[in-house]
This record gives C-alpha cells, structure tokens and sequence, in this order.
C-alpha cells in the first residue's frame, strides 16, 4: 500500500516537472498574445454557432410532427411569415438556419486556426532561433561532452513536438473545454436526469481511448527510434562507401540493413494492431450513449416529459461531445510530449554560455605565452596527458612542438584555444591567467589550423573568409591565397574562388584542404598563427616555400608550428620535444642537435626518408 501511494506521489512529481517545464514557454505567449486571446474569442464563437443546430433540428421536427397531427404550431413559428407554415417552410427554413449557423461556424473556426496555429508557427521560428544562437555562445567544452545527434534532435525534433503543444494542444484543449462546457449545460437545462444517464459512457471513452493512444505513442516512439537506426545506418554505409566497396563488404551491410529494416517492420505491425483496436471502441461507446439516448428519451416521450425532437437534438448533442472525449487521449499525449520536450530543450539553454567569465581584452600577443606547471587529463578516470609542461613562447619568435604521435601535441594546442581548461596550473597570455580574457577577444588574436581539418559545403572563398572580421581582412584574399600557393589550383578549378567545396561540389585534396585552412588563418592577420601538423599533407618542396611564405605574411607576429617532423620546425627559435605527455628536451634546432642524443636520432631516422 506504502509502495503504491510512493509510486503515486512519485507519478505525481513528474507531471508536476513536466509540467513546470512548459513555464518556460510563458514568455513566447506573452509576446503572442494578441493571437492567443483572438484565437479564444472565435473557438467561442464558433461553438456558439454549432450549439444553435440541434436546437434548430428540435423545433423543426416538433413543427412538423404538430404538422402531421394537425395541431396547432407554436406560437414563436405562427409569428414567421405564412409560407413558414407548411411542412416543407419549416423544413427550408431550419435546413437554412442550419447551413447559415454551420457556414458562420466555419468562418469561425478558419480564423481560429489562423490565430492559434500562426501563433504557434511564430513561437517555433523564435525558439529555433533562441536554441540556435545560444548554441553558437557555447563554449567548445560543451561541445565536447554532447552528442551532435542530440544538439540536432533538440533544435528540430523536440521543437517540433513542442509546437504540437503550442498550436494545437492549445486549440483543441481550449476548444473541448468550452463545447464540453457549453454542450453538458444545454443538456442538463433542457433534462438533467436523462443527460446524467447518457453521459454515463463518456467518461470510459475517454479513458479507454487514453490507455489506447498511449499505448499507440509509445510504439510510434519505438518506431521512431527504429527509423532514425536505419537512416543512421544508411547515412554511415553511404559516408564509408569506399571502404564497402574495397573490401567487397556489401552482402555484410545488405544482412546488417535487412536485420534493422525487419524490427522496424515488426514495430510497425504492432501499431498496426493496436491501431485497429481504435475504431471499434470510439464507435462502440458513441454507439452506447445514442442507444441510451432512444431508450430512456423513448420512455420519456412515452410518459410526455420528453418530445420527439429531443430525441434527435440530443443524438446530435452526443455527437458533438464524441470527438472532444475522444480527442481527450490525444490532447493529454501532446501536452505530455511537448513538455517532455521542452525539458530537454531546457536542459540546453540552462547551460551557461561559456566557463570564460573574464572580461579584459587583447588586441595582440606583445609580450609572452606561459606554460606554468600545466598538467592535463581529458577525466577524472584516464591517465595524465600533459605532466608538469613549463615553456615560454616569446612574442614575435617561431615556437615548435615535436614530439610522437599521441604525445600530446594537439592536447597542448587544444588548451591554447581554450576548448579545455587545465587540470593543474596555469597558462599566462602577456602575465594574465587565460582565464581573465573575454573569450571573443582572446580567440581574435589566433590564427588556428587544426589538425582535423573541416571545410563547408560552401564556396571557396566563404571557407577561407568565414574568420574575416573587417574589410582589410576581405582584401587580404588575393594575397594570402597566393601566399598559402594555392593560385594555381584555384584557376583550375571550374568556377575559381567561387567554386563550392564539399558533398555539393568538388572534393579537395589532403594537401589542398591543409592549405585552405592555413589561408583561412592567415587572412586576418592573426597575431599567434598555430598549425598544428597543417603542413603534413604537403610534399617537402611545398614544404620549405610555404614556410617562407608565411614568415614573409607573418613576420611581426607569432607563429606555433606542431609537427612530428623536425623538419618543420627546424627554422623555429625555440622547439620543445614531446613524448608521453612531458617535455624531454627544448632548445633551439641547433641547440638540440648538439646536445640531445634522442633528437639527434629521431633526426637520423627521418632523413633516411
Ligand atoms: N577527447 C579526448 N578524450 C580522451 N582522450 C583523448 C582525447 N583526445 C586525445 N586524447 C588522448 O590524449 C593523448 C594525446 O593526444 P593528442 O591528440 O594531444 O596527441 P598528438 O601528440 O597530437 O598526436 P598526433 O601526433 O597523432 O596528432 C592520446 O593518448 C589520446 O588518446
Ligand atoms: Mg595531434
């Protein structure tokens, strides 16, 4: 019993969260709400008109039945104009009065869409703007503990199933609410005791069509994720095509497709099933409700308490009650779902925008960069990847970072940019912790080529302009893409700067793509320029000219290169050597060539090649 109140109070605080959750959208209708309060008044209005109908039918068959009987009319028909008063009068009339009041129901319930679902549309448009800018002001940390997947399916999907909410939850919701209100009281005006009887199935329709359309969303929610399984799947199977194809893998994938496509399929039986269930339960308990209807109003025309005509208003008053009650289930699911999905959506923008809370600027490096005892590690539970890292990198010098692959290389740039904190220590910019630095400033004054390289299905000039901040940047193009030797390549290409890169358009080299970045760094004149093994990808005679060329474009400012090959940094003022995470020797080229035995070798070794 304690067991079950506890599952209760439990079931209880999660509506209750889910619920709160919606609040958040309470500033989205306050500016909307102009469309909201319209879209009110026309769901009254148009319940108004549909109320006048079954009223219409009564008076109409009453007329015609004291017609048939020769009795008299009563007196609000004898007050119309004569030919009113035959059968076919009064039927024309009502049959008029009925299309008039079904006509002006629809105009009414044009304009409530257009009020309740345009608003809804505009909130949509606003929140996807509101998630995606607050994205953008996400610092890389956040990024690197979330799922793309999951940014993606907050900004479309959950925003969708919370516009389901917004538009027509509200709208059904408001509107059931007001004709189940209107409806009820009309009944119990006209005869409580039999409304109390023929409302008796409602309640189950109702629930039963709760429990049925709960069930059908928890398997369309399993569908769901079938569907987004397989699209995965076949998005990764087309991305890696070439590995498929090299090692003849097809009939694997073909297995591994049809495998998925079968659950998906079993899914959707399943749905099938319940679906059918649906129907013959609505039908079934409106089916009740009218029986009830003719057999106790029947008795009651019999006893001359109820007319004829009641008979059929209130089989129409049923009717328009049935797809309310319905729709109940299916209202309650959508509120379930978009607060569900605004949950999640909030647990994105409570995310403060980024761990830099600093607020002083920089516009260049004029002094120096300080590496003071920093020691790094990606979690709590892995192993150290940078230990005890001291090293100065000078203003205006060439600074190296050598080292063997996994040595830490791009670790160390990674903490220059600021996507990862120290675990231990500090790094000083011109004597001031990074940390102090407003993070748009600090960010400015890099020029970074990173070592996974990613262009835009964009053109080629947009690749290499998207860090311009003025015009002065724009007109450096011409240069810098003569300086990162890409002007021949550029002309070959059909549609030159204005070519697009990417599944759209042409795919670049290794080298090509490790040269367009290096231009998109360089274009702003950056006062650190840092490549990580940006120049890996290029032949050796490339080599040496590109880095001539960037001295000659960079050279009031700060280069860092990152290579595993000394020859890449054997032109720097300063190398440091890297391997396992500490520094083993640092020196000029020179310097180590004399002193370091280790250096000495890995240069023995890489000039045999
Ligand atoms: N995001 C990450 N999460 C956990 N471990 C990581 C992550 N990135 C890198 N590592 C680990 O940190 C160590 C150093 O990696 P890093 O990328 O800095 O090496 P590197 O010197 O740049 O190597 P390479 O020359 O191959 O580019 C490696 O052991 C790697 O497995
Ligand atoms: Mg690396």
């Amino acid at each position: 019993m304690l067991d079950l109140s506890q599952k209760y109070t439990n079931f209880n605080t999660l509506i209750l969260r889910r619920l709160r959750s919606l609040l958040s959208l309470f500033k989205y209708f306050v500016n909307y709400k102009r469309y909201l309060i319209t879209g009110f008044l026309f769901i009254i209005l148009s319940n108004i008109f549909a109320i006048f109908i079954p009223p219409i039918v009564r008076v109409s068959i009453n007329g015609v039945l004291l017609k048939l009987n020769g009795d008299n009319l009563p007196k609000y028909i004898e007050l119309l104009p004569e030919y009113f008063h035959d059968i076919l009068g009064i039927a024309l009339l009502s049959g008029g009065l009925i299309l008039l009041a079904a006509l002006l129901k629809g105009v009414c319930m044009y304009f409530m869409r257009m009020s309740v679902i345009v608003m809804s549309r505009h909130i949509e448009y606003d929140q996807k703007n509101d998630i995606f800018k607050h994205y953008q002001s996400l610092g890389q940390d956040f990024y690197a503990k979330n799922y793309t997947g999951d940014l993606m399916n907050r900004i479309s999907d959950d925003v969708s199933k919370v516009r389901m909410f917004t538009g027509p939850a509200i709208m059904y919701s408001l509107n059931l609410t007001c004709m189940i209100l209107m409806v009820v009281s009309m009944m119990l005006y006209i005869n409580s005791a039999i409304t109390i009887y023929v409302l008796v199935p409602l309640p189950i329709l109702a629930l039963s069509i709760y429990l049925v359309s709960d069930a059908m969303n928890r398997r369309s929610d399993h569908i769901q994720k079938r569907l987004s399984k397989i699209t995965s799947f076949v998005q990764e199977t087309f991305s890696g095509i070439q590995v498929v194809k090299s090692y003849a893998a097809e009939n694997y994938f073909i297995r591994d497709f049809e495998r998925l496509n079968q659950d998906y399929k079993n899914d959707n039986m399943s749905l099938v099933r319940v679906n059918g269930v649906f129907m013959p339960v609505v039908l079934a308990l409106i089916g009740m409700s009218i029986l009830i209807t003719i057999y106790i109003g029947g008795n009651a025309v019999v006893q001359d308490k109820f007319s004829l005509g009641n008979i059929v208003e209130y089989i129409i008053y049923v009717n328009m009650l049935t797809w309310p009650v319905a729709s109940l289930g299916y209202v309650t699911s959508l509120v379930q779902r978009g607060a569900a999905s605004q949950r999640r959506i909030d647990e994105f923008m409570d995310v403060s925008p980024s761990e830099h809370i600093g607020k002083s600027k920089i516009e260049k490096l004029s002094n120096q960069i300080v590496f003071q005892d920093v020691w790094f590690r990606y979690d709590e539970k892995l192993p150290w990847v940078l230990q005890a890292v001291n090293f100065v990198i000078d203003a205006q010098s060439n600074f190296g970072i050598l080292g063997t692959t996994g040595s830490g290389k791009s670790t160390i740039a990674k903490l220059l940019m600021g996507i990862y904190k120290p675990s231990k220590g500090h790094i000083l910019i011109d004597g001031i912790p990074m940390q102090e630095y407003d993070r748009k400033s600090l960010n400015g004054i890099f020029g970074y080529v990173s070592q996974d390289i990613f262009l835009f299905s964009d053109t080629l000039k947009n690749n290499i302009l998207i860090g311009a901040r003025s015009q002065i940047d724009h007109n450096n193009l011409d240069a810098v893409i003569n300086c990162s030797e890409l002007e021949g390549e550029i002309k070959s290409f059909p549609n030159g700067m204005e070519t697009v890169l990417g599944e759209r358009g042409i795919t670049l080299s290794g080298g090509q793509k490790q040269r367009v970045s290096i231009a998109r760094a360089l274009v702003r004149k950056p006062s650190i320029l840092l490549i990580d093994n940006g120049l890996s990808a290029v032949d050796t005679k490339t080599e040496v000219t590109l880095k001539q060329n960037i001295k000659l474009w960079n050279s009031d400012n700060t280069s860092i290169f990152i290579s595993h090959r000394i020859s890449t940094v054997q032109d720097c003022d300063q190398v440091i050597f890297l391997d396992q995470g500490k520094i083993v020797e640092s020196g000029s080229h020179k310097y180590l060539m004399n002193s370091s035995e280790l250096y000495k070798r890995l240069n023995a070794k890489q000039s045999e090649f």
